[in-house]
């Protein structure tokens, strides 16, 4: 069922909000660190309005290598007119980030409103290089938004919901990286208390377990070259030709996708995935400015995995994000085969033959 977006829903959108609000004004000298992982959307979150409020619902799996780690160093001061805050990353003071994190902090004030009276030094590192490729907002806010929650000490399940309520305001699809291993953000009749303001994970019960050992590898097509920023491409869903028809597939693909995961029906869950994937890119060339994200070498691993599933039936199968890098899929019963399928026929279209071995994981967590 598709949304309305009438003055209706923007009342709703006050009421849920107004839930994370805090009570929790304290000054308080602490030191907090984090590691939170990089998402791999099944079901693409593309298109965006309010703040920071999706579309439609999207569904990911949280891996597990892919991380960044956050360490906040807060200190009280007396008010001043602007936020005061330091940011570091990988040991070096990063200036030109100062706008993006200054942004987060007006956006969180109203739910964290003690951070106008301290100052804090954030330091951030990433576990993959920084020119992969490999979308490091996900990892960096959740890892972020799970440090300020953790100050103000509040119950777990709450915590959490907070977690992913902040670091949607940082980067939407940051909400997924809180926890793990299947995460879907955005209300859908499909999943039960699922919401547009914050992610939820799938409870355990409603999948099949065999998604718990989902391997991902990760082929660094194209290396540093530049995606298209997630705001232009949220921005290429307004007005677009095929934008209805688009939010209206993505209901319908999570609808069918939980019922796939349930039943741990590996060839629908393929079907769906790819055509999730492609429907993204066509997407984008489709918008107006145009764009090709996808490297020659992207068709080419394409074809091989088509090739290579046809021929050995294995369940394999590939999903894209906004650039030219591949992520495939697979059950860890099959990694074997998989794998040295992928290290002998693929690494051939990899840059530097750069690919990142990496697996569902479960979430931020305290360092
Ligand atoms: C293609 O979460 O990066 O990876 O909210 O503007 O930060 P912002 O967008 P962002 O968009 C992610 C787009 C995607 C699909 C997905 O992860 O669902």
């Amino acid at each position: 069922m598709l949304k309305d977006f009438t003055s209706e829903s923007s009342i709703f959108v006050i009421m849920n909000s107004s839930i994370f609000k805090t009570n929790f004004f304290n000054s308080i000298q602490t030191k907090v660190t984090f590691q939170a992982p990089s998402n791999i959307a099944l079901i693409k979150y593309w298109g965006k309005h309010g703040e920071q409020l999706p579309k439609n619902p999207s569904l990911s799996f949280t891996l597990s290598s892919c991380i960044s780690k956050t360490v906040l160093d807060i200190i009280p001061i007396s008010k001043g007119t602007d936020f005061s805050f330091d940011f570091y990353f990988e040991g070096k003071s990063k200036p030109e980030f100062h706008s993006k994190v200054k942004v987060f902090f007006k956006r969180i004030l109203p739910y964290c409103p003690w951070i106008a009276n301290h100052h804090i030094t954030i330091n951030s590192q990433n576990s993959f290089p920084h020119s992969s490729g490999i979308a490091s907002s996900a990892s960096a806010m959740a890892a972020l938004a799970s440090c300020l929650v953790a100050v103000e000490e509040l119950s777990d399940d709450y915590a959490d919901q907070k977690a992913s309520f902040l670091a949607r305001l940082g980067s939407g699809s940051a909400s997924r990286s809180i926890n793990g291993p299947i995460t879907v953000w955005g209300a859908t009749d499909s999943v039960e208390e699922s919401s547009d303001f914050f992610a939820v994970p799938l409870s355990e019960s409603d999948y099949n377990p065999i998604f718990n050992t989902y391997c991902d590898a990760i082929l660094l097509i194209d290396q540093g070259q530049k995606k298209v920023s997630s705001t232009q491409g949220h921005q290429l869903m307004e007005n677009h030709p095929f934008g209805v028809a688009r939010f209206k597939q993505a209901f319908q693909n999570m609808e069918k996708l939980i019922k796939i995961l349930e039943e741990g029906d590996l060839d629908a869950f393929i079907t769906i995935v790819e055509t999730e994937a492609l429907t993204l890119h066509a997407l984008m060339m489709t918008g107006s400015p145009n764009y090709i994200l996808m490297h020659s070498n992207t068709i080419e691993v394409i074809q091989n995995v088509w090739n290579f599933r046809q021929e050995t039936k294995l369940p394999v199968c590939f999903t894209l994000d906004a650039g030219a890098n591949v992520h495939l899929l697979y059950p860890q019963k099959d990694a074997v085969q998989i794998e040295d399928w992928i290290d002998y026929k693929l690494k051939a279209f990899c840059q530097e033959g750069t690919i990142i071995k990496d697996k569902v994981g479960r979430g931020a967590k305290k360092v």
